[in-house]
């Protein structure tokens, strides 16, 4: 199991390369999570619902602003300084990782921010490109960090609001979108900017509304693991952006602004009046997945922990077949996963590799963890890495 830092380890870790690399105290260290989704899967940019809880896996920024609007970039994962200017930051012009955390900067002062230079440097126990959103993690820990140091010359709404968090997530995607060129949807960065403890966050993106719903898995005798089939994912890759593409197409052959508009009760009817076969599974999936949301949102509230397994298995069958965003190591994964005893089991977050979700009883891990290892094994792919999902809190600072 890849365990979580303590928060005191992971400021340690990001002040002791800060000192390193640019000598000195940082002004402080702040970290946001990355997330598991727990259906909801390729909503967020058709204006519908998920459901996504923050890992205790956290990104941790140990930042000092600097006063000549330059700014110096490091990082535990990556080899070598960046240095650029806040000035020469925009769509295009920065390559390989920085693009996050400089694009965060770029869109905060594109929102009217006043945003200083800084010195960073990062750590990060989030697992990186196993679709847990070590990006989002990145950008969001960034986000709370500039904030906090503008300090009284803010004028967004209060960051620590909600408000305030949607607006750092709307930076976030900004940054992701436009200048790390992801064409993603912003359910992540709501999760790592707005999640609570405790909580699944069900994030409405037609308005971009929340609701935290409670989600109590010990005390439902209950364990969610994650199981990172290490197969490659990689969202700036054209197969994201082509499903993205087909949907908004069919929302305009439909007449609707976004696919969310379509109510289930209608769907035989809008599925007829498309014209060719992809856009028809395509629309399918999201117009169920957004329904199977609810579904599991009532079960929740119901306190019905325990059946909401089936959806799961369901969401994943509508995202292997009709969205064909899977890969032949989650769809392993999660049959493994269900044959050793989960309650339910998906892929989550984009697909086309990266990881899968299982519900699992308490004290299970271990067992359904050496199945899929040795299901792994006999088909040849590479050996998979596991953790727990507690639903943990939102970017903060740290120290
Ligand atoms: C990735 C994207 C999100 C979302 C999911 C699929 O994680 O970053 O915006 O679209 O895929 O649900």
């Amino acid at each position: 199991m890849i365990d979580p830092w303590t928060p005191t380890d992971g400021a340690a870790s990001a002040r002791a390369q800060f000192a390193e690399v640019f000598g000195g105290e940082p002004d402080g260290v702040w970290s946001a999570p990355g997330r598991v989704n727990l259906i909801g899967e390729h909503t967020d940019y058709n204006g519908g619902l998920c459901l996504p809880v923050a890992l205790p896996h956290r990104t941790f920024v140990a930042l000092r602003t600097r006063d000549d609007g330059g700014l110096g970039l490091v990082s535990g994962r990556e080899s070598g300084v960046w240095s650029s200017e806040l000035t020469a930051v925009g769509p295009g012009s920065v390559e390989g990782w920085p693009a996050y955390p400089a694009g965060v900067a770029w869109a905060l002062a594109q929102a009217g921010v006043t945003v200083p230079g800084f010195d960073a440097a990062v750590a990060s126990c989030v697992p990186y490109g196993a679709g847990l959103s070590s990006s989002a993690a990145l950008e969001s820990a960034f986000a709370v960090a500039i904030a906090d140091r503008v300090g009284a010359a803010w004028t967004g709404p209060d960051p620590s609001s909600d408000e305030g968090r949607a607006f750092l997530a709307q930076a976030c995607v900004r940054a992701e979108n436009e200048v790390a060129g992801a064409p993603t949807g912003g359910m992540d960065q709501a999760a790592s900017l707005r999640c609570a403890a405790g909580h699944a966050l069900l994030l409405d993106c037609r308005d971009g509304s929340t609701r935290q719903v409670p989600f109590d898995l010990a005390a439902a005798g209950l364990d969610l693991l994650v199981i990172d089939t290490r197969a490659e994912h990689a969202l700036v890759d054209g197969q994201y952006a082509q499903r993205r593409a087909t949907c908004e197409a069919a929302a305009e052959a439909l007449g609707v602004p976004t696919l969310r508009e379509i109510d289930p009760a209608d769907l035989q009817g809008a599925l007829a009046a498309l014209g060719d076969d992809v856009s028809r599974r395509r629309v399918r999936h999201v117009v169920t997945e957004i329904a199977r949301v609810t579904e599991f949102v009532a079960l929740l509230d119901a306190g019905r922990i325990r059946d909401v397994g089936p959806l799961m298995d369901a969401s994943h069958e509508s995202l292997r077949v009709d969205y064909e965003v899977t890969c032949a190591e989650l769809d392993v994964a999660v049959a493994t996963a269900r044959a050793a005893g989960a309650l339910g089991a998906r892929m989550t977050g984009g697909g086309f590799g990266g990881s899968a979700i299982a519900l699992i009883d308490a004290g299970t891990a271990q067992a359904v963890a050496d199945a899929v290892s040795a299901a792994f094994a006999d088909a040849g792919f590479t050996a998979p890495e596991f953790l727990l999902a507690t639903p943990s809190g939102p970017a903060h600072r740290d120290v």
